[in-house]
């Protein structure tokens, strides 16, 4: 599975792997040919290094069948994965075929449109498995392509491609973030003991992969609460490594405090803004002094409405300034379980990565959601399940919001299929 990190255990039946990629793909298209497929895998090593921008990889294969170049899309304003693998292909992209796991771009950035290189290298068929959804490419590639005589073949790997991409499509469609709900608890849901001691409620093998999960997103963000009950760093620390771990990311991620009212002082490991950056998004009723304690500190300061009822920072606008102002396009949420609550609530948990310890922590223990709760079964709004991959002693479950009603009802088309 190309977009994963992170040692994937022994798969279960219902999915395949961690790190971000879904089990069954929800998107139709073609299954992925061979390159199509090498394509993805260089995709799935971009991932840590070239947001905002897409991770894409390209595969260029000569008449004779023969791979001349390939590439994968490099920090920003670096190459693009095509103009990577023209380099390598050199004289030999002259009537060769191309393939793309995103439709080439046709605008001119920090870097020129791959469709026109593509063009005059002489590519004369062109293989990509999905449309970008950036408004500034939008079939513009794919039409810039043809309008020059190129072949363009769309939709190969599709599946595939809109896996790895799901957090960069959510966030060009919805102008949001990507938002993954994280959460680590006993079996019976409980994220901390009686005492509020919560630390380590899973073993080393999941904390490893948790750490993938953050290197994998721009943004980890916290509520105040857990700000100040836990004083964490929210670095990228002890990855799995293997093989298939792209290692760290290029850029460590924004580490976001959620502070309505400025309750969180300028101490601890947020506050030293020499390891990582953080953000505190706060209200106008933030308290004007902590928050110049922040700005003196180095972390970025920015006011957001206040959140439905009254309750913290307005959620969707905290995701939306995430991927317009900071170039977010995952955000890994990481509690607690009122930032968690509300993000379930308001609708706006697109993933749900759930580490369940083999632990019984009894009613005394902590909810992973602080919300009320269906008053009935029949009014529960169920989650679909993508994966289940044993880590260690601990186990981890992908969820995604599911678009039917009840789990016994009729099942609709998921998200991407009714897009
Ligand atoms: N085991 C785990 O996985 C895990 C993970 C995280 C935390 N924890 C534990 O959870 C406990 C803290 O939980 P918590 O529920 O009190 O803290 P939380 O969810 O981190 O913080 C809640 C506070 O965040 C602020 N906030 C800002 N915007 C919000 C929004 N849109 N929705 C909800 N809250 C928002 C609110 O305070 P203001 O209105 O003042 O801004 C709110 O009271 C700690 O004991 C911590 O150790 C466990």
């Amino acid at each position: 599975m190309p977009g994963d990190t992170g040692d994937p255990g022994e798969v279960g039946e219902v999915g395949e792997t961690p790190g971000g990629g879904a089990a069954a793909s929800r998107v139709a298209g073609d299954p992925p040919t061979d390159p199509m497929r090498r394509a993805l895998a260089r995709a799935a090593t971009a991932r840590r290094r070239s947001a905002p921008n897409p991770w894409v990889g390209c595969v260029i294969v000569g008449p004779d069948g023969v791979v001349v170049g390939e590439g994968a899309t490099a920090v920003p304003g670096g190459p693009h994965a095509e103009i990577e693998a023209l380099r390598e292909a050199g004289e030999r992209a002259r009537g060769a075929t191309a393939y793309v796991t995103l439709e080439p771009c046709a605008h001119r950035g920090r870097t020129g449109p791959c469709a026109g290189a593509l063009v005059d290298a002489g590519i004369a068929r062109v293989v990509s498995a999905l449309e970008d959804p950036d408004p500034r490419v939008a079939g513009r590639g794919h039409g810039w392509l043809r309008a020059e005589g190129v072949e363009v073949d769309v939709g190969v790997g599709a599946g595939e491609a809109a896996d790895l991409l799901a957090p960069y499509l959510h966030q060009r469609r919805t102008g949001r973030a990507f938002a993954v709900l994280k959460t680590a608890a006993s079996l019976d849901g409980r994220t901390a003991a009686a005492d509020g001691s919560s630390r380590w409620i899973t073993g080393p093998d999941a904390r490893a992969d948790a750490h993938a999960l953050r290197a994998d997103s721009q943004a980890v963000v916290v509520g105040s609460g857990t700000a100040l009950a836990d004083r964490p760093s929210l670095t990228v620390r002890d990855l799995p490594g293997g093989a298939d771990d792209p290692g760290p990311p290029a850029r460590p991620a924004l580490r976001v405090v959620l502070d309505a009212r400025g309750r969180v002082p300028a101490e601890g490991p947020l506050s030293d803004t020499g390891i990582a950056p953080t953000l505190v998004v706060t209200t106008e009723a933030g308290d004007a002094r902590r928050l110049d304690e922040w700005r003196a500190a180095g972390a970025t300061v920015e006011v957001a409405p206040p959140g439905p009822g009254g309750v913290g920072v307005d959620p969707a606008e905290v995701l939306a300034l995430l991927a317009r102002d900071h170039g977010v396009v995952q955000a890994l949420v990481e509690g607690g379980a009122r930032l968690h609550g509300s993000l379930l609530t308001a609708g706006l948990a697109d993933r749900l990565v759930a580490y369940v310890a083999p632990l019984v922590l009894g009613e005394r223990g902590r909810a992973v959601f602080g919300v009320p709760g269906p008053d009935s079964i029949e009014a529960a709004r169920p989650l679909r399940l993508l994966s289940v991959v044993p880590l260690g002693r601990d186990v981890r479950l992908d969820l995604e919001p599911d678009s039917r009603e009840h789990p016994d009802g009729p099942p609709r088309p998921g998200r991407e299929e009714a897009a």
